[in-house]
């Protein structure tokens, strides 16, 4: 049985005094879960703040990009080391933004993949195909694609750790959530290719997360098909209710 995974993926919201107020509301109704893993995903300012808030609890923090270099004349960047000092075992790479608005290619998420790993940080690695290659009938290959090449050239070992997040961007944060079993559809053929990139063994014990207006109305009906691991969770994710709401449906 795979252990779900919710993860809140909070963008570029929530000052650092925002973040810790919702760091506590959700640690209230959270810090003693254990059927689940639940992630916080704070923008960098907030990381340390929040990092505190959730310590001794069985919270995870997780950031939402980083550097693939360890360090150097990368104005502006984050490395896997900084990130594993704030006490981070997450992070999110190749999200359907970062590749629309910062260019983010699958070699560079491969790049990223390999040091978020080698740094043992655990990547959430995000891939998803849009309207317009959906309604082409190219959601396989785009997310076959994604796959092969943003997880090339890792080992087995370091696969079972990696999380994978099927966001079709049509979905995020658009109200217009995948049906379970558009979902459920798409989760079953990533497991097929992962099959083949390693074992089916390592297929089976990989965690693929739904992403793409998750919530709570909405949430269970996903996180019950049988290739669904747990969500990536956007705006539901700002508001504790539904985020604590949607781990409970887990
Ligand atoms: P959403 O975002 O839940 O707001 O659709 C999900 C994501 O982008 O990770």
């Amino acid at each position: 049985m795979r252990k779900k995974i919710v993860a809140g993926n909070w963008k570029m919201n929530k000052t650092v005094s925002e973040a810790k107020h919702l760091a506590e509301a959700i640690k209230n109704d959270l810090a003693e879960c254990r059927e689940v893993d639940v992630v916080l995903c704070p923008p960098f300012i907030a990381l340390k703040t929040v990092s505190e808030m959730i310590e001794g609890t069985h919270i995870d923090l997780g950031a939402q990009n980083m550097h693939w270099e360890k360090s150097g004349a990368y104005t502006g960047e984050i490395s896997a080391e900084m990130l594993r000092a704030l006490y981070c075992h997450y992070v999110i790479l190749g999200h359907s933004e970062r590749r629309a608005y910062f260019h983010e290619t699958d070699e560079v998420v491969n790049k990223k993949t390999k040091a978020a790993l080698a740094a043992h940080l655990r990547p959430i690695v995000c891939v998803g195909e849009t309207l317009e290659q959906r309604e082409h009938n190219e959601t396989e290959h785009v997310v076959e694609t994604q796959i092969r090449n943003s997880l090339a050239h890792i080992g087995p070992e370091q696969l079972v750790d990696t999380i994978i997040a099927y966001e079709p961007v049509w979905a995020i944060g658009t109200r217009h959530t995948a049906t379970p079993d558009q979902a459920q559809k798409v989760h079953a053929f990533i497991r097929k290719i992962l099959t083949q990139m390693a074992d089916e063994h390592i297929a089976q014990t990989i965690r693929i997360q739904y992403g793409g207006s998750m919530k709570p109305s909405n949430a269970k009906d996903l996180l019950g098909q049988p290739d669904i691991d747990g969500g990536l969770i956007g705006g539901a994710s700002l508001d504790p209710i539904s985020f604590v709401e949607i781990v409970q449906a887990s």
